[in-house]
Protein backbone atom coordinates (compact mmCIF):
# COMPACT_ATOMS: atom_id res chain seq x y z
CA UNK A 1 0.00 0.00 0.00
CA UNK A 2 1.26 3.15 -0.73
CA UNK A 3 0.47 6.95 0.85
CA UNK A 4 1.65 10.27 0.85
CA UNK A 5 2.58 11.28 4.62
CA UNK A 6 2.64 15.54 4.26
CA UNK A 7 4.78 17.99 6.12
CA UNK A 8 3.08 20.87 8.16
CA UNK A 9 4.04 24.18 8.98
CA UNK A 10 2.34 25.59 12.68
CA UNK A 11 1.03 29.24 11.25
CA UNK A 12 0.58 29.85 15.23
CA UNK A 13 2.16 28.40 18.17
CA UNK A 14 1.55 29.36 21.97
CA UNK A 15 2.75 27.72 24.48
CA UNK A 16 0.62 27.69 27.88
CA UNK A 17 2.83 26.72 30.44
CA UNK A 18 4.39 23.66 31.91
CA UNK A 19 2.90 20.36 32.51
CA UNK A 20 4.06 18.23 35.93
CA UNK A 21 4.14 15.41 33.57
CA UNK A 22 7.67 17.66 31.75
CA UNK A 23 5.87 18.21 28.52
CA UNK A 24 4.13 21.73 27.60
CA UNK A 25 0.61 22.54 27.21
CA UNK A 26 0.00 24.44 24.03
CA UNK A 27 -1.86 25.86 21.39
CA UNK A 28 -0.69 25.93 17.98
CA UNK A 29 -2.88 26.24 14.30
CA UNK A 30 -1.76 23.43 12.28
CA UNK A 31 -2.05 22.87 8.47
CA UNK A 32 -0.52 20.00 6.65
CA UNK A 33 0.77 21.10 2.97
CA UNK A 34 1.45 20.06 -0.19
CA UNK A 35 5.61 18.84 0.37
CA UNK A 36 5.27 15.23 0.85
CA UNK A 37 7.21 11.91 1.84
CA UNK A 38 6.10 8.93 0.11
CA UNK A 39 5.65 5.30 1.76
CA UNK A 40 4.92 2.32 0.87
CA UNK A 41 3.99 -0.41 3.27
CA UNK A 42 3.77 -4.34 3.09
CA UNK A 43 3.14 -7.29 5.40
CA UNK A 44 3.04 -10.77 5.51
CA UNK A 45 2.60 -13.37 8.02
CA UNK A 46 5.36 -13.48 10.18
CA UNK A 47 6.64 -11.01 13.12
CA UNK A 48 9.04 -8.17 12.59
CA UNK A 49 9.35 -4.89 11.31
CA UNK A 50 11.75 -3.51 8.75
CA UNK A 51 12.26 0.61 7.64
CA UNK A 52 14.04 1.12 4.48
CA UNK A 53 14.61 4.92 3.74
CA UNK A 54 16.64 6.71 1.29
CA UNK A 55 18.03 8.77 3.16
CA UNK A 56 20.63 7.43 4.91
CA UNK A 57 20.89 10.15 7.56
CA UNK A 58 17.28 9.00 8.85
CA UNK A 59 17.54 6.21 10.85
CA UNK A 60 16.17 2.64 9.52
CA UNK A 61 16.24 0.77 12.63
CA UNK A 62 13.61 0.46 15.86
CA UNK A 63 13.98 4.23 17.02
CA UNK A 64 12.04 5.30 13.66
CA UNK A 65 9.14 6.40 14.63
CA UNK A 66 7.45 4.68 11.45
CA UNK A 67 8.62 0.97 13.13
CA UNK A 68 7.37 2.09 16.42
CA UNK A 69 4.25 3.31 14.52
CA UNK A 70 3.95 -0.55 13.17
CA UNK A 71 4.98 -2.22 16.82
CA UNK A 72 2.27 0.48 18.06
CA UNK A 73 -0.42 -0.85 16.03
CA UNK A 74 0.29 -4.29 17.17
CA UNK A 75 0.66 -4.04 21.04
CA UNK A 76 -2.83 -2.04 20.89
CA UNK A 77 -4.69 -4.78 18.13
CA UNK A 78 -2.72 -8.02 19.00
CA UNK A 79 -2.38 -8.50 15.24
CA UNK A 80 0.82 -10.43 14.52
CA UNK A 81 2.52 -9.30 11.22
CA UNK A 82 5.41 -8.72 9.18
CA UNK A 83 5.78 -5.12 8.11
CA UNK A 84 8.45 -3.88 5.22
CA UNK A 85 7.93 0.14 5.12
CA UNK A 86 9.60 2.02 2.76
CA UNK A 87 10.22 5.64 3.09
CA UNK A 88 11.07 8.05 0.40
CA UNK A 89 11.90 11.51 2.06
CA UNK A 90 11.04 14.68 1.16
CA UNK A 91 10.48 16.41 3.97
CA UNK A 92 13.75 17.50 6.08
CA UNK A 93 14.55 15.99 9.32
CA UNK A 94 15.19 18.73 12.72
CA UNK A 95 13.05 21.20 10.72
CA UNK A 96 10.25 21.42 12.39
CA UNK A 97 7.86 19.95 9.83
CA UNK A 98 6.69 17.00 11.64
CA UNK A 99 8.02 14.77 8.66
CA UNK A 100 9.20 11.76 10.93
CA UNK A 101 5.50 12.15 12.68
CA UNK A 102 3.57 12.57 9.37
CA UNK A 103 5.49 8.53 8.22
CA UNK A 104 4.45 7.08 11.76
CA UNK A 105 0.69 8.37 11.16
CA UNK A 106 0.73 7.05 7.66
CA UNK A 107 1.74 3.73 8.77
CA UNK A 108 -1.23 3.69 11.03
CA UNK A 109 -3.29 4.75 8.90
CA UNK A 110 -1.84 1.94 6.23
CA UNK A 111 -2.27 -1.25 9.15
CA UNK A 112 -5.68 -0.02 9.90
CA UNK A 113 -6.93 -0.21 6.17
CA UNK A 114 -4.77 -3.56 5.46
CA UNK A 115 -5.98 -5.17 8.42
CA UNK A 116 -9.21 -3.76 7.88
CA UNK A 117 -9.76 -3.33 11.93
CA UNK A 118 -12.15 -0.34 11.28
CA UNK A 119 -10.28 1.88 14.49
CA UNK A 120 -11.10 5.48 11.86
CA UNK A 121 -9.59 8.33 12.89
CA UNK A 122 -10.77 8.54 16.55
CA UNK A 123 -9.03 5.37 17.14
CA UNK A 124 -5.94 6.04 15.21
CA UNK A 125 -5.64 9.07 17.12
CA UNK A 126 -5.15 7.11 20.65
CA UNK A 127 -2.68 5.30 19.32
CA UNK A 128 -0.91 8.32 17.80
CA UNK A 129 -0.75 10.09 20.60
CA UNK A 130 1.55 7.38 22.63
CA UNK A 131 4.13 7.66 19.25
CA UNK A 132 4.69 11.80 19.50
CA UNK A 133 2.83 14.91 20.30
CA UNK A 134 2.47 15.95 16.61
CA UNK A 135 1.46 12.47 15.51
CA UNK A 136 -2.48 12.31 16.00
CA UNK A 137 -2.75 15.42 13.80
CA UNK A 138 -1.15 13.74 10.71
CA UNK A 139 -3.96 10.98 11.22
CA UNK A 140 -6.78 13.39 9.48
CA UNK A 141 -4.72 15.73 7.88
CA UNK A 142 -6.80 18.65 7.72
CA UNK A 143 -6.15 22.13 9.09
CA UNK A 144 -6.61 21.92 12.96
CA UNK A 145 -5.94 23.79 16.58
CA UNK A 146 -3.69 21.64 18.36
CA UNK A 147 -4.05 21.62 21.83
CA UNK A 148 -2.75 19.60 25.10
CA UNK A 149 0.26 18.18 24.00
CA UNK A 150 -0.63 18.19 20.93
CA UNK A 151 -3.32 15.07 21.21
CA UNK A 152 -6.44 17.30 21.28
CA UNK A 153 -7.21 18.46 17.94
CA UNK A 154 -10.18 20.52 16.34
CA UNK A 155 -10.44 20.49 12.64
CA UNK A 156 -10.88 24.04 11.13
CA UNK A 157 -10.44 25.27 7.35
CA UNK A 158 -9.40 28.43 5.94
CA UNK A 159 -10.71 31.02 3.47
CA UNK A 160 -8.29 30.75 0.92
CA UNK A 161 -5.09 28.44 -0.10
CA UNK A 162 -2.18 29.93 1.18
CA UNK A 163 1.35 29.63 -1.11
CA UNK A 164 3.96 29.03 0.87
CA UNK A 165 7.99 29.09 0.64
CA UNK A 166 9.91 27.40 2.82
CA UNK A 167 13.68 27.92 3.18
CA UNK A 168 15.68 25.46 6.00
CA UNK A 169 19.46 26.48 7.06
CA UNK A 170 21.86 23.33 7.10
CA UNK A 171 21.38 23.07 10.89
CA UNK A 172 18.70 21.24 12.50
CA UNK A 173 16.76 22.46 16.26
CA UNK A 174 16.15 19.79 18.62
CA UNK A 175 12.34 19.71 19.76
CA UNK A 176 13.36 18.53 23.31
CA UNK A 177 16.07 21.48 23.67
CA UNK A 178 13.72 24.07 22.53
CA UNK A 179 10.58 23.23 24.80
CA UNK A 180 13.24 23.11 27.61
CA UNK A 181 15.10 26.26 26.72
CA UNK A 182 11.96 28.02 26.18
CA UNK A 183 11.05 29.42 30.02
CA UNK A 184 14.41 30.90 30.34
CA UNK A 185 15.27 32.23 26.72
CA UNK A 186 15.32 36.02 26.26
CA UNK A 187 14.42 38.32 22.83
CA UNK A 188 16.88 39.67 21.20
CA UNK A 189 16.83 43.53 20.98
CA UNK A 190 15.98 44.62 17.62
CA UNK A 191 14.63 40.85 16.55
CA UNK A 192 10.59 40.84 15.87
CA UNK A 193 8.99 38.23 17.53
CA UNK A 194 5.20 39.80 18.01
CA UNK A 195 2.16 38.88 15.95
CA UNK A 196 1.97 39.27 12.28
CA UNK A 197 -1.66 39.22 10.51
CA UNK A 198 -2.82 38.32 7.01
CA UNK A 199 -6.29 37.43 6.16
CA UNK A 200 -8.09 36.34 8.58
CA UNK A 201 -5.37 34.76 10.39
CA UNK A 202 -2.81 35.42 13.45
CA UNK A 203 0.93 33.89 13.22
CA UNK A 204 3.31 33.98 16.46
CA UNK A 205 5.08 31.03 17.35
CA UNK A 206 6.61 31.06 21.26
CA UNK A 207 9.94 28.66 20.16
CA UNK A 208 11.55 31.61 17.89
CA UNK A 209 12.84 32.76 21.64
CA UNK A 210 14.77 30.00 22.08
CA UNK A 211 15.28 28.94 18.92
CA UNK A 212 16.60 32.63 17.79
CA UNK A 213 19.33 33.00 20.76
CA UNK A 214 21.14 30.36 20.05
CA UNK A 215 20.97 29.60 15.84
CA UNK A 216 21.32 33.56 15.21
CA UNK A 217 20.94 33.10 11.46
CA UNK A 218 17.31 32.48 11.71
CA UNK A 219 16.09 36.03 13.29
CA UNK A 220 18.23 36.97 10.06
CA UNK A 221 15.95 34.66 7.59
CA UNK A 222 13.18 35.74 9.19
CA UNK A 223 13.75 39.38 9.00
CA UNK A 224 15.10 38.98 5.21
CA UNK A 225 11.71 37.47 4.45
CA UNK A 226 9.93 39.73 5.61
CA UNK A 227 11.41 42.29 3.52
CA UNK A 228 10.84 41.01 0.18
CA UNK A 229 7.56 42.56 -1.05
CA UNK A 230 6.72 39.13 -2.55
CA UNK A 231 6.16 37.89 1.44
CA UNK A 232 2.75 38.80 3.79
CA UNK A 233 4.23 37.03 6.80
CA UNK A 234 7.46 34.81 7.72
CA UNK A 235 7.93 33.27 10.67
CA UNK A 236 9.69 30.21 12.29
CA UNK A 237 8.13 26.47 11.59
CA UNK A 238 7.24 24.38 15.02
CA UNK A 239 10.80 24.05 17.09
CA UNK A 240 12.74 25.19 13.57
CA UNK A 241 14.68 25.41 11.87
CA UNK A 242 12.31 25.91 8.99
CA UNK A 243 11.53 29.14 8.27
CA UNK A 244 8.52 29.89 6.15
CA UNK A 245 6.55 32.78 4.30
CA UNK A 246 3.28 33.40 3.04
CA UNK A 247 3.73 34.70 -0.41
CA UNK A 248 1.32 36.20 -2.47
CA UNK A 249 0.96 33.45 -5.20
CA UNK A 250 3.18 29.98 -5.95
CA UNK A 251 5.26 32.13 -9.09
CA UNK A 252 6.00 35.00 -6.15
CA UNK A 253 7.20 32.42 -3.99
CA UNK A 254 9.41 31.27 -6.55
CA UNK A 255 10.99 33.69 -7.07
CA UNK A 256 11.84 35.11 -3.46
CA UNK A 257 13.34 31.29 -3.39
CA UNK A 258 15.71 32.70 -5.84
CA UNK A 259 16.75 35.44 -4.36
CA UNK A 260 17.37 33.41 -1.40
CA UNK A 261 19.50 31.04 -2.57
CA UNK A 262 21.85 34.28 -4.03
CA UNK A 263 21.60 35.86 -0.53
CA UNK A 264 22.13 33.13 1.90
CA UNK A 265 23.73 30.52 -0.61
CA UNK A 266 23.24 27.09 -1.80
CA UNK A 267 23.56 24.99 1.61
CA UNK A 268 19.89 26.53 1.80
CA UNK A 269 17.40 24.03 1.48
CA UNK A 270 14.09 25.71 -0.36
CA UNK A 271 10.97 24.55 -0.90
CA UNK A 272 7.21 26.20 -2.88
CA UNK A 273 4.57 24.32 -1.61
CA UNK A 274 0.77 25.56 -0.53
CA UNK A 275 -1.94 24.56 2.41
CA UNK A 276 -5.33 23.79 1.52
CA UNK A 277 -8.06 26.70 1.22
O1 LIG B 1 6.15 14.23 21.76
P1 LIG B 1 7.45 14.37 21.06
O2 LIG B 1 8.35 13.17 21.26
O3 LIG B 1 7.36 14.74 19.63
O4 LIG B 1 8.15 15.61 21.75
C1 LIG B 1 9.55 15.80 21.73
C2 LIG B 1 9.95 16.56 22.96
O5 LIG B 1 9.46 17.91 22.87
C3 LIG B 1 9.37 16.03 24.25
O6 LIG B 1 10.20 15.05 24.80
C4 LIG B 1 9.32 17.26 25.12
O7 LIG B 1 10.60 17.50 25.65
C5 LIG B 1 9.01 18.37 24.13
N1 LIG B 1 7.58 18.71 24.05
C6 LIG B 1 7.00 19.40 25.09
N2 LIG B 1 5.67 19.72 25.02
C7 LIG B 1 4.92 19.37 23.96
C8 LIG B 1 5.50 18.67 22.88
C9 LIG B 1 6.83 18.35 22.95
O8 LIG B 1 7.65 19.73 26.08
N3 LIG B 1 3.64 19.72 23.91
Amino acid sequence: MKLRAPAKVNLSLRILGKRADGFHNLESLVTPISLADEISVATSIGQGVRVHCDDPAVPQDDSNLAAIAARQFHSHTGIRFDARIGIRKRIPSGAGLGGGSSDAAAVLVALDSIFETHLGPDGLEKIAANIGSDVPFFIRRVPAWMRGRGEEIAPTDFSQKISLLLLKPPFAVATPWAYKRWSESIELPGVDYGVQRWADLEFVNDLERPAFEKYTLLPVMKAWLRSQPECRVALMSGSGSTMFAVCASRSAARAVSVRAIEHFGSSIWTAVCDAPG
